[in-house]
């Protein structure tokens, strides 16, 4: 076995971690590393991930290192490579005796924890750390942890992959292509019901979306709708949020990042704007990104966006502003 890698998860004993820790030690994310796994959990569930534990043991992971699990966030920190940051607070549930149903109310609280996460991550995780944040709002909670870490050489990133992957099944059919002849479905802006996802970028079989679909009623009735809609649409189907699918996401977010991306080619996650496509600096917002030889993640800058696709995604900017300023007191 060539090195190691240290992996803290967060919202361990939650729904999307049972698919996602087993796929962090299969030997196919991180290659031939042995994968050293810290679980997090609050105090009241920490004990679950026993069990947790005694499946990973059961299930002969020749890639599997130490597994640790604890409710000290700030302990699991100390080295660590990659921090997936699943758990979080969910909307509808009774948070100090309040049904939390606002977003300010989940931005607020989540936002709390993401304070505290942050600072942790700074101080302790290693220089060139990276941390996907899953739970959500992913590019606020994002916000507030990156802000709080202070910590420029670490890449702090919010999930939009699932959103990519989604839009993507979506143009495959559409388009009667193979999935795997879909790439760069980029998604502009927030996780959230704004985002924009890019029917004129996305590559179908080598040839643009904006000639290979010449379909813009399709694309603005049914195909922005449908994928950022499709959260929803899950929940109202199966009675609880996506889980594998946002698992797979995640795995497929830390290969692009592990692994220099192909010439041309590029992937989705939210990353702090550095003004790049006029995005005011410093907001988590979804851009097109690739993996450059170094290990170093850089928004790819060369996408051309339309008239329509500046309108749309400007939506999400003004969410992601909102957000921000819904947060400004966690803010040092
Ligand atoms: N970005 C995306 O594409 C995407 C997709 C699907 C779900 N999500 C979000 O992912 C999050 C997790 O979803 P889930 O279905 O696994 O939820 P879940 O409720 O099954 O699990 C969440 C877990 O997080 C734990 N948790 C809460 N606060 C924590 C903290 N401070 N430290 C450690 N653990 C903590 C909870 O105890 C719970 O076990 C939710 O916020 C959901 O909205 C994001």
């Amino acid at each position: 076995m060539s090195s190691s890698v240290k992996v803290v998860v967060t919202g361990a004993a939650g729904q999307i971690a049972y698919s996602l820790i087993p796929r962090l030690v299969d030997g196919k994310t991180f290659g031939n590393k042995k994968v050293n796994l810290t679980l997090v959990e609050i105090p009241q569930v920490v004990e679950k991930l026993k069990g947790l534990v005694m499946e990973l043991e059961d299930s002969y992971f020749p890639n599997m290192g130490e597994v640790k699990y604890t409710d000290n966030f700030e302990e699991a920190s100390k080295d660590a490579d990659w921090f997936l940051l699943v758990g979080s607070i969910p909307r509808g549930i009774v948070y100090n005796g309040k049904k939390i149903e606002e977003r300010s109310d989940l931005l607020s609280i989540n936002g709390g924890i993401f304070v505290d996460q942050g600072k942790a991550i700074g101080e302790h995780g290693k220089a060139n750390a990276k941390i996907l944040v899953v739970g959500n709002p992913a590019n606020t909670n994002a916000f507030i942890g990156k802000n709080a870490a202070n910590n420029d050489s670490q890449l702090w990133m919010a999930m939009t992959m699932l959103d990519s992957n989604r839009a993507k099944s979506v143009i495959s059919k559409k388009t009667n292509t193979d999935i795997s002849d879909v790439t760069n479905m980029i998604i502009w802006g927030n996780h959230s019901p704004t985002m924009y996802p890019d029917s004129e970028n996305v590559c179908i079989n080598g040839v643009l979306g904006s000639e290979a679909i010449n379909d813009m009623t399709w694309v603005e009735s049914e195909f922005i709708p449908s994928v950022q809609q499709r959260g929803k649409a899950v929940i109202d189907a199966r009675g609880a949020s996506s889980a594998t699918s946002a698992a797979k996401a995640a795995i497929d977010t830390v290969i692009a990042c592990e692994n220099p991306t192909p010439s041309g080619i590029c992937f989705s996650a939210a990353i702090a704007s550095d003004g790049s496509y006029d995005v005011p600096e410093g907001i988590i917002c979804g851009y097109p990104l690739m993996t450059l030889e170094d290990g170093t993640v850089d928004i790819k800058r060369d996408i051309a966006l339309s008239d329509f696709a500046k309108s749309k995604f400007q939506i999400s900017i003004d969410e992601l502003l909102e957000e921000k300023e819904a947060v400004k007191h966690l803010m040092k």
